[in-house]
């Protein structure tokens, strides 16, 4: 038997992968399946981007570079923070970390605040990668239920319940949300912001949605808030979703620079430092401002339709469904009731569907609700009507 290190025993493969890859085995015997697993923009990343990272290449930027980042990128990258910020906050381009991925940020930054007897409060439904990284880092996630009326975001009523058993050390907060796509006003994130910061909580904000968002162009972020509130927080952010460049692999953190050396010394002895080529591809997202804004707006507009198209779609042909109407992001979060039989969990209700109605779909008990499941939405118009009328069939 294989002897694995107790670092690892417990940890799950991607929750979200088991129903895809069996999805992709049908696809491949020839079966017609709607897949809507998938967590990433279908559109391509836009061609200034991918053609800065190609030029890279061809000048030779092929080497190591330092493990936060190119210094342009990450100059860029606080402009562009502040640029979005609604109070125009300065932004300390030495208090960012460039990683591969958003996820990566998200490693490093759980990985250096939290350990073993720390409690972490992470509001269900999660982003299903957040408990694994907590209990990685052998402390111990805290979730906290939201209620269905307010889409399950949480109070700091809620918090402070959850945080009744013991001292906590950290927050993981995300919005827009995957998967339910809810997102926090700018006032419910300063009480949470408040109330974090008088107790000593390291708030992780996870705004790598932040730019798909139906209730203006940018969602209500942390640097929004006021300076005094956020001594302790992490801004987690990254190109793979605005800029659909998934595959590129970058993503950041902000913080203090006091943390940002920390954050940089562990990546100097993983990863050393995100993909060079992409680095420079980022950096014409994040300061070709114009150009990028163009493209994001597109995109932005493309999900709103479909999530428009999808709430009438609901409406008129599974009336007793529930579901959260989302405000961003590109998920619906759909409760398992009036589609599953007597007894029939998410993942057993996924299952039947992929084998009966050739629909793959994302069984909420990967994101702590097992009443749910996630549609993922970054799919043309047609396939979505496809997929909500065999879902209509499956209840006939
Ligand atoms: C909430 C959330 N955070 C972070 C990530 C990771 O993003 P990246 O691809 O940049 O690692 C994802 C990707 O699905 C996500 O949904």
């Amino acid at each position: 038997m294989l002897e694995l290190s107790s670092n690892v025993a417990a940890l799950q493969p991607s929750a979200t992968m088991a129903i895809a890859t069996r999805a992709k085995e049908l696809i491949a015997e020839g079966r017609d399946i709607v897949d809507l697993c998938v967590g990433e923009p279908d559109f391509p990343t836009p061609e200034f981007i991918s053609e800065a990272g190609i030029q890279a290449i061809r000048d030779g930027k092929t080497r190591y570079t330092p493990a936060a980042g190119i210094p342009q990128l990450r100059a860029a990258i606080a402009a562009d923070l502040k640029r979005l910020s609604a109070r125009g906050a300065d932004v300390d381009p030495h208090g960012i970390v460039v990683s591969a991925g958003a996820k990566q940020a998200l490693f490093n930054v759980i990985f250096s605040l939290f350990s073993a007897g720390d409690r972490v409060l992470v509001p269900v439904p999660y982003w299903t990668t957040y408990p694994e990284l907590v209990q990685l880092a052998r402390a111990e996630p805290v979730f906290v239920q939201g209620s269905p009326e307010r889409s399950f975001k949480v109070t700091v009523e809620d918090l402070e319940r959850a945080a009744a058993g013991g001292r906590v050390k950290g927050l993981m907060l995300n919005s827009p949300s995957n998967p339910s796509g809810a997102v926090y006003s700018l006032e419910e994130l300063e009480e949470i912001a408040r109330w974090a910061a008088e107790r000593h909580v390291w708030l992780v904000s996870d705004e790598i949605y932040r730019r798909i968002y139906f209730g203006g162009t940018v969602a209500p972020g942390i640097l929004d808030l006021p300076a005094e509130l956020l001594e302790r927080a992490v801004l987690i952010d990254g190109a793979s979703k605005a800029f659909a460049m998934t595959g590129w692999r970058l993503g950041f953190s902000y913080t203090s620079r006091e943390l940002a050396s920390k954050l940089t010394a562990l990546q100097s002895q993983t990863t050393s430092n995100a993909t060079t080529p992409t680095q420079w591809a980022a950096l014409a997202a994040y300061k070709q401002t114009e150009v990028a804004d163009a493209e994001v707006e597109r995109m932005r507009q493309a999900f709103e339709q479909r999530k428009n198209t999808l709430v009438q779609l609901f409406r008129e042909q599974l009336p007793d469904v529930p579901f959260v109407e989302p405000e961003g992001a590109f998920y619906f979060w759909v409760g398992t009731k009036g589609l599953a039989r007597e007894g029939e969990g998410s993942m057993a209700l996924c299952e039947r569907l992929l084998a009966e109605a050739g629909l793959a779909l994302v069984p909420g008990s990967a994101f702590g609700d097992d009443d749910f499941f996630r549609i993922s939405y970054a799919y043309p118009e047609q396939t979505l009507r496809d997929a909500v009328q065999r879902l209509a069939a499956s209840v006939r």
